[in-house]
């Protein structure tokens, strides 16, 4: 029998009952968890997204309510009534937040079944992740899910309270729109009115937030969902979500100074956190010196370190052959590692050829001294010189790598994250940001023999380098910054180009023609000659944000409705096929069966 509602109204939710409501009639609703019976007392944990409460049924008082509870199973959805006790001595449970009350019901409802779940909800049983993305509206019941969405919520309120309060405008911007190019694939809708045609989902709002400051909006922003078409990872998904933002008359300094300050409001009031203003700064040159990446996890040391200048001359042709050639030779002191095993340090060097490291060169440092199979190239002074740069000890491991600069940073910057990992030198709760700048403007691409934006083409140079656009490309700097927390970049923005003629010219330098250029984006340029202010922006990644503030493993866990690593929703099975009916419409035929 299940009962209808009625009149009845909750009065508090289950979770956020405690000792100050003792002696109080409630009404509370929710799932029914766990039914212990005992001795005729019926025990049943309520849960509502706020928490748990223990209701207890006794024969004694009401009859007719302990025989419905008899019959409650997991996950049926109760109304009860009933009045607020303190747990009897020795029952207290310091672990929950309710713990020290339960609520002994005078009135039961039944307000629905269920049929017995394909998983249990308990948050220390490990379920297939295929599983619970097929019932993703049982595992979002979990408390672990709950937390992460309400605290997603959470940063949505605090971002639009401080966003708005500074004078920010927000504007909604189309998801049916032209290609902006961000550097992965588009995600394509064709169009039905003029077949043949396709609307492009947005990576970025990028080109509509520059219109908008050429409108004189001033102050944008939007909590707005982005498309790519990319491989997806861990902290990758087809459709995401950024706080984007977008400034008129404003340099790097007052993009970066306004936005640390909402990061640290987020950390505060959705945390309790304090992070420190002005945040650290780092130059790309910098970071990519000391930890071989532009994301440097500055929780741990393990610095990178320059030693072409001691191993160039030295008897071990690999290093020596290297360098002659004009690559470099760098390595990480992997501090009290000597006691790896040969297997263990076989797996790292399988792991440094992951990035296109040939070798992984080692050192154990014993009481004895080198202990390693290139130690006979190296004379008494060269070994001295290395252990200095490399400030080893006793026990230590030193690793190398010889190869092109972008191999062997790229390499040793992923080995010490590797490193941190397995020494377990990193802990969720510590949150250290960096905001890294002065990017190079462009990055030179061997396979496609062209240089390409490495932020986006619409990202301005820096004023003193302007002048080397023609002449010297690779050495121009840009107006762009990074934020990076913890070792993930969590946003990224620049300083824009607001000139006709240096826009043209960047799309030059990157070889897209002048017709290609006004086929994609000749909106812009000609918005561009219309009075366009100095502007800049930024756009942080919300989902990997709160997967960061969340301690997750994966993005999955702060989005209620992700897909899998293929792209799939297991729940709603998209992708899927659709009717002949519908491509004939679209004037679409498939090649593909
Ligand atoms: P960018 O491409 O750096 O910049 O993106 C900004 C931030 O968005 C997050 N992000 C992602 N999160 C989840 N899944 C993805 N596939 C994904 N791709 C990016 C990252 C990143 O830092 N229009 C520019 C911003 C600007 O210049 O103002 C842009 O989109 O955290
Ligand atoms: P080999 O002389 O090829 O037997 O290499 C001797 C050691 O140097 C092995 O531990 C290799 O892993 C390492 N090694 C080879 N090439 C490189 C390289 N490019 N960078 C670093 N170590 C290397």
């Amino acid at each position: 029998m299940i009962d209808f509602l009625g009149d009845w109204k909750r009065t508090s939710y289950c979770g956020m009952l405690t000792a100050e409501d003792i002696g109080k009639e409630v009404v509370l609703m929710g799932w029914a968890m766990r039914r212990r019976d005992h001795g005729g007392l019926i025990f049943v944990d309520l849960r509502d997204r706020e928490g748990l409460a223990q209701i207890v049924f006794d024969p004694e008082i009401k009859a007719e309510a302990h025989r419905k509870a008899e019959g409650v199973r997991n996950e049926f959805v109760l109304a009860v009534k009933g009045k607020v006790a303190p747990r009897p001595e020795g029952t207290v449970n310091p672990s929950l937040k309710t713990g020290e009350v339960e609520i002994i019901v005078s009135e039961c409802k039944i307000l629905n079944r269920s049929k017995a779940l394909p998983f249990t909800l308990d948050e220390h049983v490990d379920v297939a992740e295929s599983i619970r993305l097929k019932y993703r509206y049982l595992d979002l019941r979990r408390p672990g899910l709950q937390k992460n969405l309400l605290l997603r919520s959470k940063v949505t309120e605090i971002t639009r309270e401080y966003l708005s309060k500074s004078g920010f405008v927000e504007v909604e911007t189309p998801y049916l729109s032209k290609s902006t190019p961000e550097g992965a694939r588009d995600f394509l809708v064709p169009s039905r009115i003029t077949p043949g045609q396709f609307y492009a989902l947005p990576q970025s709002p990028q080109l509509y937030k520059q219109i908008l400051m050429v409108s004189g909006f001033d102050r944008y922003y939007q909590i707005v969902r982005c498309f790519r078409d990319e491989d997806l990872r861990a902290d990758r998904q087809p459709e995401f979500t950024q706080i984007d933002c977008e400034m008129s008359f404003v340099d790097r300094e007052d993009v970066i100074s306004i936005m640390e300050t909402l990061i640290a409001r987020i950390f505060m009031e959705a945390k309790g956190v304090d992070v420190q203003c002005p945040m650290p700064r780092m130059t790309y040159s910098e970071a990519i010196r000391r930890f071989g990446v532009d994301n440097p996890d500055v929780r741990f040391g393990l610095e990178l370190v320059e030693l072409s200048e001691i191993v160039g001359s030295s008897g071990f042709k690999v290093f020596a052959d290297v360098v002659a050639s004009g690559g470099i030779v760098k390595g990480i002191n992997a501090k009290g590692c000597a006691g790896l095993s040969r297997k263990e340090i076989d797996e790292l060097t399988e792991f440094v050829k992951i990035y296109g490291a040939k070798g992984l060169a080692y050192v154990k440092m014993t009481a004895d001294g080198w202990q390693s199979p290139i130690a006979k190239f190296f004379t008494e002074n060269e070994i001295k010189s290395l252990n200095a740069s490399f400030c080893a000890e006793e026990g230590d491991l030193l690793l190398f790598v010889a190869d092109r600069p972008k191999v062997v940073n790229d390499s040793l910057g992923r080995l010490r994250n590797r490193l941190a990992q397995i020494l377990k030198l990193t802990d969720d709760e510590t949150y250290r940001f960096v905001w890294i700048t002065d990017f190079p403007l462009l990055e030179w691409d061997e396979e496609e023999k062209r240089w390409v934006a490495v932020h986006h083409p619409f990202t301005a140079p820096m004023d003193e380098d302007i002048p080397y656009l023609d002449s010297d490309p690779g050495r121009c700097r840009a107006k762009a910054y990074d934020l990076v927390l913890n070792g993930n970049e969590i946003g990224g923005g620049s300083i824009r180009i607001h000139q006709e003629q240096i826009q043209s010219q960047m799309f030059r330098m990157l070889g897209i023609s002048e017709e290609d250029a006004r086929a994609k984006f000749g909106y812009l340029l000609d918005a561009l000659e219309f009075g366009t202010p100095p502007h800049g922006g930024i756009a942080f990644g919300m989902d990997r944000l709160i997967m960061l503030m969340t301690g997750s493993e994966s993005i999955r866990e702060v989005i209620a409705f992700p897909k899998t690593q293929r792209g799939s929703c297991l729940m709603s099975e998209a992708p899927s096929e659709v009717d002949t009916k519908q491509l004939r419409d679209l004037g679409l035929r498939l090649t593909v069966k």
